[in-house]
């Protein structure tokens, strides 16, 4: 949701805030732009499009300077056109943003009266106007910023740079992340810590309400309360290994291809030595005896991992879950039982609905719990245990290895769980295991059958719309399953658990209609077969994703067969997650969209 950075450097900074901003490129990508002070002058070049777009245009019109910010944009207010392209500039000061100031419009009014009026439609240049207003008023830059900053309302990460400064920078976090980065001579800022990777590794988060103001060699930081506070200085492991393919086509085909890899690396964290327990990071600070009820809230793909696990933690550890999405949940003021956990899924962190519905529970559920893939995201910092899922950096905008890591974490947890309240003995604990230490080759085999996948893409990347059918674990797999093809080829895709068919969605089933039926032989089995046969009847094209021993009971007239290696169903949604990501990424591949960027999405939604 838009990346900011920032850099006061020794040497000439435009080509390293590009590169820093191609870090964040997942954050959006409809337009780019930098501004750098130049012999104390601010100068900008902004372009439409991607990233790509700004370093041609840098090629032909460079910019000087050793002080600079820099933006990518996922568009919130205004087309994303060159006018709202960032930096925003008024007189002296530059700005870029992260975030929705949400009372722009009667700040607008209240400058227009006072005849500043705006050229863009963005609710950034309302900040550089005001802050120009408040620079007019004889204030100097850090108390023009201040005062600023008090008059906004909203979410925001906010970078100012102003003319005659060139060694001043200065930050404001309020909702949306920053982290301060400390060089040899050298400050920087961005959006997050794998912005900077490649230039240090000591790192400043800053916190809600805090305002830096940043110099080449100090750093002053005052909170929400105007008081001066220090902030530790980490050194963080992201390390500069992110933005490379490693010889795929794209990230999605790579993250997908090491899910093998991260998930046995998450196993190893969460496994103890025997392999015959659950260990939690920091202790086992979880007593599940003691919880009467789960609370599960996230957004996305992340939802549909709680809507797995709910099945897990119902089925193996008896304990009744609720699922919720977290922008219904945080508006909604739902009861928070006293013995319950509330459990937070987010592959960013930072996701602004699912924080803002942790700060909801935060003080009303016994224990707050979030299952994470960055270690000082928001949301994990304000948990009271963090589980990381071990994922690694994930690119591609559609989530692929975050999801099969969270619900590996998710099981585990639920394991845990199962054993504490003794609805699974010893045995079968190590049992259920054991066949998860054994999952990642198994992923490697489904992984092999990747001709499969593209060959039935093929056929999927025809049709206009698609439907996908699961049944008990395999419901939230199949919404995943549609998710994922609708976020990256377009293709209109909607999923039903596999009862609900008749009470509705089989009106539209037609012989132009994919049915992609995702059913291993389970108990369930016999009753999805019973579904698709009500497909067929109507000429709907079965895609059915199953297993050998699902492969030979299912009848003929089966439009394509996807036959996976068996697992014990408790593990097959992870298992599952695999053809629906390439069945997704190689329909994509096939309608030639942008798999790794799909049009009007970012990674992280750092806006309501
Ligand atoms: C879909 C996808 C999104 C995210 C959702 C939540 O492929 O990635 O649906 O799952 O935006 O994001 P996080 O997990 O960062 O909170």
């Amino acid at each position: 949701m838009c990346g900011i950075v920032g850099i006061l450097g020794t040497h000439e900074v435009a080509p390293t805030l590009v590169e820093a901003l191609r870090r964040l490129e997942y954050r959006g990508y409809d337009s780019a732009g930098i501004a750098t002070l130049n012999d104390g002058r601010l100068d900008r070049r902004r372009a439409v499009g991607k990233l790509v777009n700004l370093s041609d245009l840098l090629v032909h019109e460079p910019l000087a300077g050793k002080a600079g910010i820099g933006h990518t944009r996922w568009a919130t207010h205004g087309a994303p056109n060159l006018s709202n392209t960032h930096p925003h500039r008024s007189g002296p000061v530059a700005v870029v943003h992260n975030g929705i100031i949400e009372n722009y419009r009667d700040l607008r009014a209240e400058l227009a009266e006072k005849g500043l009026n705006h050229e863009t439609d963005t609710d950034t240049e309302t900040v550089a106007l005001l802050t120009h207003y408040h620079l007019e008023q004889g204030m100097p830059p850090v108390d023009a910023a201040r005062a600023t900053l008090a008059r906004l309302e909203g979410a925001y990460a906010l970078l100012f740079l102003f003319d005659g400064e060139p060694d001043l920078m200065i930050a404001a976090r309020k909702g949306s992340p920053l982290a301060i980065g400390h060089g040899d001579g050298e400050m920087y800022v961005g959006s997050d810590a794998i912005a900077l990777a490649s230039l240090t590794d000591r790192i400043t988060y800053l916190d809600e309400g805090d305002v830096a103001v940043v110099t080449r060699d100090s750093l002053w930081i005052t909170d929400a309360d105007g008081k001066t506070v220090e902030r530790d200085v980490k050194t963080i492991r992201i390390g500069n290994t992110r933005i490379d393919k490693a010889g795929h086509k794209h990230f999605m085909a790579k993250e997908i291809t090491e899910q093998p890899a991260v998930i046995g690396d998450a196993l190893g964290h969460y496994l103890s030595a025997d392999g015959r327990d659950v260990i939690l990071p920091g202790g086992d600070g979880l007593d599940f005896t003691q919880i009467d009820r789960m609370t599960m809230v996230a957004c996305g793909t992340a939802y549909y991992a709680c809507l797995t696990a709910k099945y897990w933690f119902e089925q193996l550890a008896r304990l009744p879950v609720e699922v919720d999405i977290a922008s219904e949940f945080r508006y909604r003021e739902p009861p928070i039982p006293p013995r319950g956990v509330a459990l937070f899924v987010s592959q960013s962190g930072e996701t602004a609905d699912t924080l803002a519905a942790l700060r909801y529970c935060a003080g009303k559920a016994e224990r707050i719990v979030s299952v994470v893939n960055v270690d000082e995201s928001s949301i994990a910092r304000e948990s009271d245990l963090a589980l990381p899922i071990h994922a690694g950096v994930e690119i591609g905008v559609a989530s692929t290895k975050a999801f099969t890591c969270q619900l590996t974490v998710l099981l585990l947890l639920a394991i845990k769980a199962a054993k504490a309240r003794g609805t699974l003995s010893e045995d079968a604990v190590a049992d259920l295991l054991s066949k998860l230490r054994g999952l990642p080759a198994t992923i490697n085999i489904a992984l092999e059958m990747d001709d499969d996948f593209k060959k039935a893409a093929r056929r999927l990347a025809e049709a206009d719309n698609a439907l996908f059918l699961g049944r008990g674990l395999m419901y939230p797999l199949a919404l995943e399953g549609a998710l994922k093809l609708k976020e990256i080829s377009y293709i209109h895709a909607e999923a039903y658990a596999s009862g609900e068919l008749k009470h509705g969605p089989i009106a539209l089933i037609d012989k132009r209609m994919p049915v992609v039926v995702m059913a291993p032989r389970d108990a369930l089995f016999d009753k999805t077969v019973s579904n698709m046969q009500e497909v067929m009847a109507r000429d709907g094209k079965v895609i059915l994703i199953t297993d050998r021993r699902g492969a030979e009971a299912a009848d003929g007239g089966i439009w394509r067969l996807l036959t996976l290696p068996e697992v014990d169903p408790v593990l097959s949604p992870i298992l599952y997650a695999i053809p629906a990501q390439l069945l997704a990424y190689h329909t994509a591949v096939a309608k030639g969209t942008d798999v790794d960027q799909p049009r009007n999405l970012a990674k992280s939604v750092t806006v309501e």
